[in-house]
C-alpha cells in the first residue's frame, strides 16, 4: 500500500489544512471528526497510511494527503452503517498472531481463545497428539494448535469451500502445517483423534443478537433453528472418532452451559465439565471418553 501521508523528500511538508480545497488534513482532526469510535478510527488511519497507530499517536499533526483523506472518509463510512472493523481492514487478532478475514469466514473472537487455551491443557502430556477442528472457518483454532503444538497432526473441517480457502491462505502466510478437508462435520473423515474442538454455529435463529451480526455468514453463525442441532451431531457423533482417554471441547452460547453439560454426559462422556471465558460467562463444556 502507498503512504498516504509520505510526500516525497524532495517535497515540504504540507501542513495541516494547506491545500486549495483544504483537503489536506491532520491525523488528528481526521480522527476527531471522523464520526467513529476514536480507536477505531486510528486503526482505520493507520490502515490507511500503512502506518503503526503508535505512529498517528505520536504524530498527531501528520498531514494526511486528499487521497488518504477521502480512503478514510470512505471506511469511516461503510464502518458508520455497521460493518465490522476486522471486514474493513481484511484481518483480526487471535492468540498473538494476524489473520487474514473477509466475508465468507467469521471473525474470530477473543472468547474463542479460551478454547484454545484448554485445547492445550489437554494436550499436555500427549506426543504428537491428533488433533480435529470442526467448523475451522479463519482457521484460527486450528492454525493456532499446530503452531504452539507443532508435534500434533491437526485436521480441520469446514462445509463452505470459501472458508476452507480463507484457512488455507492463512496456514500458508503462518506456515502451519494443517490438513484440510471439505465437509459436514465428521462425513470427510476416518480414524480416530485425541483432541476434537469446534465452535459450531450456535445461536438460535431467533437471537435478536444476529442482527448485529448482518455482515457474517449466517451459516457460520445459526443452525436456522433453536442453536442446539450442531452442538447435538457432533457431542452425538465424536465418540466415534476419539481415541481412549481422548477429548471433546465444544464452544457454545452464553445460555447454552447447562443443556450442553447434559448433552455430552448423555453422549457417554466423563468428567463433563464447563470452562468460563474471559468475561466469566459459560463458553466451552469439556469432556472426556473413558
Ligand atoms: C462459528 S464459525 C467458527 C469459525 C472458527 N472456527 C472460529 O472459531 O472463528 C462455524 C463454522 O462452521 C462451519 N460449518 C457450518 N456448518 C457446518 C457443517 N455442517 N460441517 C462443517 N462445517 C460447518 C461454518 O462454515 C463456519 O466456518
Amino acid at each position: 500500500m502507498t503512504a498516504a501521508f509520505a510526500p516525497s523528500p524532495q517535497a515540504p511538508l504540507p501542513q495541516a489544512g494547506e491545500g486549495s480545497s483544504g483537503s489536506i488534513a491532520s491525523a488528528r482532526d481526521l480522527i476527531e471528526s471522523s464520526g467513529i469510535d476514536a480507536s477505531e478510527a486510528r486503526s482505520l488511519l493507520a490502515f490507511v497510511l500503512d502506518a503503526k497507530r503508535e505512529a498517528l499517536i505520536a504524530r498527531p499533526q501528520q498531514p494526511v494527503t486528499p487521497d488518504g483523506v477521502a480512503r478514510f472518509r470512505d471506511l469511516c463510512a461503510r464502518r458508520a452503517r455497521g460493518e465490522p472493523v476486522a471486514y474493513l481492514l481484511g484481518q483480526r487478532e487471535f492468540f498473538g498472531r494476524l489473520f487474514r478475514v473477509d466475508r465468507s469466514v467469521l471473525i474470530p473472537r477473543p472468547e474463542t481463545e479460551c478454547l484454545v487455551e484448554a485445547a492445550l491443557r489437554q494436550m499436555q502430556g500427549i506426543f504428537a497428539p491428533r488433533v480435529l477442528d470442526l467448523g475451522t472457518g479463519s482457521g484460527c483454532i486450528a492454525i493456532t494448535l499446530a503452531l504452539e503444538r507443532p508435534d500434533a497432526q491437526v485436521w480441520a473441517i469446514d462445509v463452505s469451500r470459501s472458508a476452507l480457502e480463507v484457512a488455507r491462505r492463512n496456514a500458508a502466510a503462518l506456515s502451519a502445517s494443517v490438513a484440510f478437508l471439505c465437509g459436514c462435520w465428521f462425513a470427510p473423515l476416518r480414524g480416530r483423534f485425541e483432541l476434537i474442538v469446534a465452535n459450531p454455529p450456535y445461536v438460535a435463529s431467533g437471537d435478536p443478537h444476529l442482527e448485529e451480526l448482518s455482515y457474517e455468514p449466517r451459516e457460520a453463525l445459526t443452525d436456522g433453528a433453536d442453536g442446539m442441532s450442531n452442538l447435538v451431531q457432533i457431542a452425538r457423533d465424536a465418540p466415534k472418532h476419539l481415541a481412549t482417554g481422548g477429548a471433546l471441547l465444544l464452544e457454545h452460547g452464553y445460555n447454552q452451559g447447562r443443556a450442553v453439560r447434559k448433552l455430552m454426559a448423555s453422549s457417554g462422556f466423563d468428567s463433563t465439565h464447563t470452562l468460563q471465558d474471559l468475561a466469566g460467562i459459560e463458553r466451552v463444556c469439556v469432556g472426556r471418553i473413558n
